[in-house]
């Protein structure tokens, strides 16, 4: 009895070895190096096959930047020296336009974007800054004014996104890039908003939000690698036109429409500028009066 009990059971432990040897073969013949690629692939979510690609891409975003800033730049020379600025003297009546809260969530916005503007180039050119902790700092300076262009921009967001939705006219505002080409200001069609600051006014908030958002994904590095990945192209395609209209921005602001620098400072317009640049709000505040 004993002697067939001991028999089974070795007969057991010899099939439950046979059938695990069976399951845990592999299939054909595999090298080190394969099993090593697979489980680096594993690890590391494809960046062996994917990562040079990869970071080929990202470095072709410097010429893109470069494109758009030396292009811009030569944009603003042409049209400042064929059509000149508008002047807005600031002489006749006034029109309240910005009240105190927006002044004080726009110049902090601006202030911080300026600075997370600048850092950002030097990162990107980190080369050209020599590397080392010069651009360490200036990467912890980006870190720090994206956190408070982040609490500006939502105000700004709230206190302006009233009078920024698209309208019909915005279309033909486009179509005559604003009557900006031309020497002898006529009424272009807009609101309290042209087309080309409404599209500002998303870009900047409503896309900067999205540039802090996926930057801050990006300074953490514990989302999986392939997810990282594509928060970096959003961060560096949406900076793209971040930085584009932030240029822009601050030509127009400052140096093509005299005027709208003060307007941003006092709150008010003069009366001939609202009636010329913004004649559907003007027709509109006209009635109410
Ligand atoms: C140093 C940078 C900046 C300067 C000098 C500047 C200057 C100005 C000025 C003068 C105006 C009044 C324009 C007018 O009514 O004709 C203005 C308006 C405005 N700014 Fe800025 N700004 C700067 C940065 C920013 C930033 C970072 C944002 C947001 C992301 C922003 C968003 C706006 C918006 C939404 C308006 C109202 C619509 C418009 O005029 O585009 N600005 N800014």
């Amino acid at each position: 009895m004993k002697r067939a009990i001991l028999g089974s059971l070795s007969f057991f432990a010899f099939s439950a070895v046979a059938l695990g040897a069976e399951i845990l073969r592999p299939s054909g013949p595999i090298s080190p190096v394969a099993v090593f690629r697979k489980l680096n692939a594993l690890l590391l979510d494809a960046w062996p096959d994917e990562g040079a690609t990869f970071i080929k891409s990202v470095s072709s975003f410097k010429d893109y930047y470069l494109y758009i800033i030396l292009g811009l730049f030569g944009i603003f020379l042409l049209h400042y020296f064929i059509f000149g600025p508008r002047r807005f003297l600031h002489r006749g009546e006034k029109v309240a336009y910005y009240g105190f809260f927006t002044r004080f969530v726009h110049w902090g916005a601006a202030v911080s974007m300026t600075f997370l503007v600048a850092s950002g180039l030097a990162v990107l050119f980190a080369k050209v800054f020599g590397g080392g902790p010069l651009v360490m700092g200036l990467r912890s300076v980006h870190l720090a004014a994206a956190f408070v262009f982040a609490i500006f921009a939502v105000f700004l967001f709230l206190s302006l996104v009233k009078d920024m939705f698209p309208a019909p006219y915005d279309l033909k505002w486009f179509l005559i890039l604003g009557g900006y080409l031309t020497r002898k200001p006529r009424p272009v069609p807009a609101g309290k908003f042209n087309a080309g600051q409404k599209m500002w006014f998303w870009v900047g908030t409503a896309g900067g939000l999205v540039m802090f958002y996926t930057g801050y994904k990006l300074y953490q590095f514990t989302a999986p690698v392939s997810y990282l990945r594509e928060l970096l192209k959003i961060h560096l395609y949406l900076g793209l036109a971040v930085v584009g209209l932030f240029l822009i921005h601050l030509y127009m602001s400052v140096i093509a429409v005299k005027g709208a620098l003060q307007s941003m400072l006092t709150g008010f317009k003069d009366v001939e500028e609202v009636a010329k640049m913004h004649p559907k709000f003007y027709e509109k505040i006209r009635k109410e009066f």
